[in-house]
């Protein structure tokens, strides 16, 4: 039967979370039964044991974004708002990266780190695991792994003890986020023996450390990662989800923890009903980027913030990344408002054709100098040479004896120049904008056209995720009213609402 709710006291209703709703119904058959709503609140949506582990109210993280652009602010906010906002550190210098755990550290809300893997950098993701290990930053995002590397098993291991009740307490958290099962089976397993080993040889932990971490999980949390922004294997929510959550239940029993693996979503959430989804497969809590970026909070600029309001579904594209250009890795960037795709995908052709810059031919060079580079290629190979001089001096003496390696230094050199020009807002460079994002800013755009968050400025980072959590609660509610065989009318939505409004629903 259709609800005949024309004065909307049903939808009411049911946006009083907290509440339960009976109404009383006949069936087709006209007799007589009960239809009832139990309570619903956001904070029950994901794994409640998760959420009190790790301090926060809501099953809801800001994941991390590079250089920064997931800031302190970001996740001063999220953490403020009863959820966890991780910094993105990966691409930023220590130095920033300490800075960031000054300003943090000492907050009465939890946050986490990015530790990115970096195999060009295996000295920087050293040097970042040293850090959050000497500064106690207990929580940790580890994230494009292809295998366990020393420093995070170094991370994860360090302070491991037994409580005095017996009970194996790692003080260090990883959550791992991951786009495929093979690495999902890799952190649900203990840290592997050999590096278990190398740590005990070291004296970096005791043999009995070595043997409480044999017993342990590298990370409690995966994070299965969708088609998302940034890198992404564009896997499709709905086939990863089920696959990464049945080899949890299968790793926990393989291993016999003590402790329950669990598994969070991310990619593609940026509309209640989204969120809804994740949480009716199970996910123990969301994760959400592109929409974040959106947010005043976000580390961007004002001009990236105005071209991903107007993005919509299909405004996005892989393109290469810089990090791992010469292995043909991409990375999901907007395409609307920018040539970056296009410009970068160039790049990346004349790398794989040409043995180094010199064998470019004179008018293609020219014309790479005259559009994108802005400069003499021999100028651009001054500049980087001077900057890896600094950071990574070996990259210089590799380039002056290959020139493909050299061609791929002052290539990457416009790849990363791209993603700097859009979070400065380079007013002279909006053609090589390199924005990472998602198709879930497209989904969310439509969802909030019409509505205050419409609006670039009024997109704060807690608004946008209260919302995506009230309107899960308040989508699955009507999901329940759904199996019991009453609709609610075909303009029943759920629309974005103020701060203020969904407060007094939560009341
Ligand atoms: C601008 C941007 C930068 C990102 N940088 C990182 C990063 O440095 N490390 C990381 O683990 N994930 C990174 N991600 C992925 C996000 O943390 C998150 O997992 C993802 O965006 C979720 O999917 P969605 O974009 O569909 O919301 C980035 C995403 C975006 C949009």
């Amino acid at each position: 039967m259709i609800c005949p709710d024309t004065d909307h006291t049903v939808t009411e209703a049911l946006r009083k979370l907290s509440q339960s709703v009976h109404i009383a119904s006949v069936g087709p058959d006209n007799t007589p039964f009960d239809v009832f709503i139990p309570p619903l609140k956001p904070e029950q949506l994901g794994d409640r044991a998760f959420c009190s582990e790790i301090g926060i109210r809501y099953p809801y993280l800001g994941g991390s974004m590079a250089k920064g652009i997931s800031s302190v602010a970001m996740a001063e906010e999220l953490g403020r708002a009863g959820m966890l906002g991780f910094f993105g550190a990966a691409g930023l210098s220590f130095a920033a990266v300490e800075e960031a755990v000054n300003r943090l550290s000492g907050a009465d809300f939890p946050s986490g780190f990015n530790l990115i893997h970096s195999p060009q950098e295996p000295d920087l993701e050293a040097a970042l695991s040293d850090l959050y290990i000497r500064r106690n930053v207990r929580l940790v995002e580890a994230s494009a792994f292809l295998a366990l590397t020393l420093p995070l098993v170094r991370y994860r291991t360090c302070g491991i003890h037994r409580s005095a009740g017996g009970a194996i307490i790692a003080p260090n958290r990883i959550i791992a986020k991951v786009s495929r099962e093979e690495l999902a089976e890799k952190f649900f397993s203990p840290p592997p023996e050999k590096l278990l080993r190398q740590l005990l040889d070291e004296g970096a932990i005791t043999a009995e450390q070595a043997e409480l971490a044999a017993r342990i999980p590298m990370a409690q949390e995966v994070t299965a990662e969708a088609d998302s922004g940034g890198h992404t294997d564009n896997r499709p929510a709905i086939a990863l989800f089920p696959t990464i959550a049945s080899l949890a239940v299968r790793m926990e029993q393989k291993f016999g923890y003590a402790v329950k693996l669990r598994v969070g979503l991310a990619g593609g959430i940026a509309t209640p009903a989204a969120a809804a989804a994740a949480f009716a497969m199970g996910a123990a809590y969301i994760m959400t980027g592109s929409v974040n970026q959106a947010c005043i909070e976000s580390g961007t600029s004002d001009t990236v913030r105005r071209m991903l309001a107007d993005t919509r579904q299909a405004d996005v594209i892989m393109a290469p990344a810089a990090d791992m250009f010469e292995m043909g890795v991409t990375v999901q960037v907007l395409k609307r408002g920018t040539m970056f795709p296009m410009r970068a995908a160039k790049l990346y052709d004349m790398y794989r054709s040409h043995d180094g810059l010199e064998s470019i031919p004179a008018p293609e060079r020219e014309k790479l100098e005259k559009t994108l580079f802005l400069a003499p290629l021999s100028d651009i190979w001054r500049d980087t040479r001077a900057f890896f001089l600094q950071r990574d001096p070996r990259q210089v003496e590799r380039a002056e004896r290959d020139p493909k390696h050299l061609m791929a230094l002052v290539f990457r050199w416009y790849l990363g120049q791209a993603a700097h020009w859009a979070k400065e807002g380079a007013t002279t460079r909006t053609m090589d904008y390199q924005v990472w994002c998602g198709p879930a800013m497209g989904a969310f755009n439509e969802w909030a056209a019409g509505s205050f968050l419409a609006s670039p400025e009024q997109r704060r980072v807690a608004t946008v995720a209260r919302n995506l959590l009230f309107g899960a609660a308040l989508l699955t509610r009507a999901n329940i009213l759904r199996y019991q065989n009453i609709q609610l009318p075909a303009d029943f939505c759920i629309a974005p609402l103020e701060d203020i409004h969904i407060k007094e629903y939560l009341a």
